[in-house]
Parts: C-alpha cells; sequence; structure tokens
C-alpha cells in the first residue's frame, strides 16, 4: 500500500478549504497561497517533485509542462471542461486525468437558464437603465419577447443540457436538441432530436453546452449565424472558442441576432475596451457558470478525491478516458 504521506501534491492556484482539508491530511501538499509565490514560481520550483497536480484550470497541460514533472501519475482539474489538458500526452505517459462533471450540472444549469431569461427579459440591460438613472425612459431598453411558445435548441445535451430542459419546460418553452449521437431517453426528457442545420433554422433561442474539441472549435460562424432564424436569441456557456466572435459581433450589429448572453467568450477574460461590450444587445458574465459555495466546494473535494485515488493507483471517481 503506497504511502500517500510520501506523495507531493502541487497546486496550480488557491485551493478551496474543502480540498486542501483532504489532500493536507493525507499527502505532503504543497499549496499555493493568494499573495504567496505565483504560479509559475511554483511550477519551476515544485513539479519535479509532483506526484500529483491539482489544476484549476488556469494552465495549460502540455509536453512542456509535462516534461518538468517526471514523477506525475496523476492530474485532477477542478472543472468538467479539459481543453487546457493535452490528454493524448497525458496518457502517453501514463498519467490520469479526472474532472468533475455532475456536480456542477445543477449550478450550471441555473446559469444557463438564468441567461436564457436575461436574453429574452434583458434583466441586466434594465438593471443598467436604472443604475444611469433612465428608469422614466423606456424608449431606450425596448421590449423583450416571451419565452413560452418559443423552441429552444440546445446543442450538446449532456448532463447540463437535460436539466437546462426541466427549467425550459416550466417556463413553457418547446426543446429541441442536437447532439453527435441521439439520446436514448429523449422523450422521456421532454426534448425533440433535430440535426444541426434543422436546428439553426427553427431555434428562437439557441444554448451551446458542447465541450471544445477540434471539431467543435469555430462551429458558430457566419455560416450558421446566417442560417438561423431572424431575432434568434444565442446565449454560450461552454467555451467561448466555440464562437467565431467576428462572426457574433457582426450578426449582433445587424440584429440577426437580437440578443445574446455570453457566459463565456474569445479571449477570456474579454478587456473592457473589447468591440462586443461597444454593442446594446448583449449580457456577458465573467465565466460564473460553477460559482456557488455548494457547487465548488463540491467540485474541490471530487478533485481531491481523484487525485488520493490516483495516487492509491485506484480508479478515480471520475477519469477523462478519451
Ligand atoms: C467547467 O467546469 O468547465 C467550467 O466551465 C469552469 O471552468
Amino acid at each position: 500500500m503506497a504511502d500517500l504521506k510520501q506523495m507531493t501534491v502541487v497546486t496550480s492556484g488557491k485551493l478551496r478549504q474543502t480540498a486542501y482539508d483532504l489532500l493536507d491530511a493525507e499527502t505532503n501538499l504543497l499549496a499555493w497561497k493568494e499573495g504567496g509565490r505565483t504560479p509559475a514560481d511554483i511550477f519551476d520550483g515544485w513539479l519535479a517533485q509532483a506526484d500529483a497536480l491539482y489544476s484549476i484550470g488556469n494552465i495549460k497541460i502540455n509536453d512542456e509542462l509535462l516534461a518538468k514533472a517526471p514523477k506525475l501519475k496523476v492530474i485532477a482539474q477542478a472543472s468538467v471542461g479539459y481543453d487546457n489538458i493535452d490528454i493524448a500526452a497525458c496518457h502517453a505517459r501514463g498519467i490520469k486525468v479526472g474532472n468533475t462533471p455532475r456536480v456542477l450540472s445543477p449550478a450550471v444549469a441555473d446559469l444557463a437558464y438564468g441567461l436564457i431569461i436575461d436574453s429574452a427579459r434583458k434583466i441586466a440591460r434594465g438593471w443598467q437603465h436604472v443604475e444611469s438613472g433612465k428608469w422614466g425612459e423606456r424608449k431606450g431598453l425596448g421590449f423583450g419577447v416571451d419565452l413560452a411558445g418559443k423552441t429552444l435548441g440546445i446543442v450538446g445535451m449532456g448532463d447540463i443540457g437535460s436539466r437546462v430542459v426541466k427549467r425550459a419546460l416550466a417556463s413553457d418553452m418547446r426543446v429541441i436538441y442536437h447532439n453527435r449521437h441521439r439520446r436514448t431517453d429523449d422523450a422521456a426528457l421532454g426534448a425533440s432530436y433535430v440535426s444541426f442545420d434543422e436546428l439553426l433554422k427553427t431555434a428562437d433561442f439557441i444554448l451551446v453546452t458542447v465541450p471544445l474539441t477540434a471539431e467543435t472549435k469555430g462551429m458558430f460562424g457566419k455560416a450558421q449565424f446566417d442560417a438561423m432564424k431572424q431575432g434568434v436569441r444565442f446565449i454560450n456557456i461552454a467555451r467561448g472558442k466555440i464562437v467565431d466572435t467576428d462572426a457574433l459581433y457582426d450578426a449582433l450589429a445587424s440584429k440577426k441576432v437580437a440578443y445574446a448572453a455570453l457566459d463565456v467568450t474569445d479571449p477570456e477574460p474579454l478587456p473592457g475596451d473589447h468591440k462586443l461590450l461597444t454593442l446594446d444587445n448583449i449580457t456577458v458574465t465573467p465565466h460564473i457558470a460553477t460559482s456557488t459555495v455548494e457547487t465548488r466546494d463540491a467540485m474541490a473535494k471530487l478533485a481531491a478525491e481523484n487525485i488520493i485515488a490516483g495516487l492509491k493507483g485506484e480508479p478515480l471517481p471520475a477519469e477523462v478516458k478519451g
């Protein structure tokens, strides 16, 4: 049985207490502290000793980094997305990779639903209007649209997407979806499978929940925005690079897309002087879909459990296989 106290865990960012306590009790934890050393300092000094790496998704994990960590056995990232990690390079070195699916799905689905509602009702714009002393000037704000009776098209119907369906049905929306593979439970979920082209043509609201991969990068460009309904609303809670930002900007500027609500952008962070922010038909939140106390604690716990299992040579509770 491996003595975990002899095993070194390095972190790429500030750990939540949940993960700190679990890892500190069982392993030799070298944890980054706010106001202390930067992740870059840590990597130069600590990676050589690392048996495990706890990543918060803020670094690129590629051949260059892995070459500095010859003892690495497991990487756990506190996120469901792992597009910053070269999985093939990790697997080629026998390094297991864990992520945190499912525990974050309700929180992400809530934010997606919130952005769907915001794209219809301009809640954030309404607040800006009031904050700038324009309560009485309805003209500048304009009307929103109802969700009831509208079609929501979900691109990528995984655990998060299926939770959004329940929320959308509560608003009397009709839900269609497109996935690489049709789900066998879609009738029970209350969503109808359609081709990607059909979804683009018929949805009043389009929600993007696919992971960022070589296939989905730039999946929404000029041709896709052109194919959408006039006045469609576009919501992205997945990854910014799935969307061609210039094409989205043009579609918003011409009002082909009536409103976009984005939790993710390309680039990210979005600079304060970015042209997207000059538009009056967009809401952007700073990648906060998982940012609740309970969800971040659950993600931290699962990531720590992935590390402990990996160091013990056991299957990870949530392992990235592909
Ligand atoms: C995820 O878990 O992938 C969220 O987008 C946070 O990065």
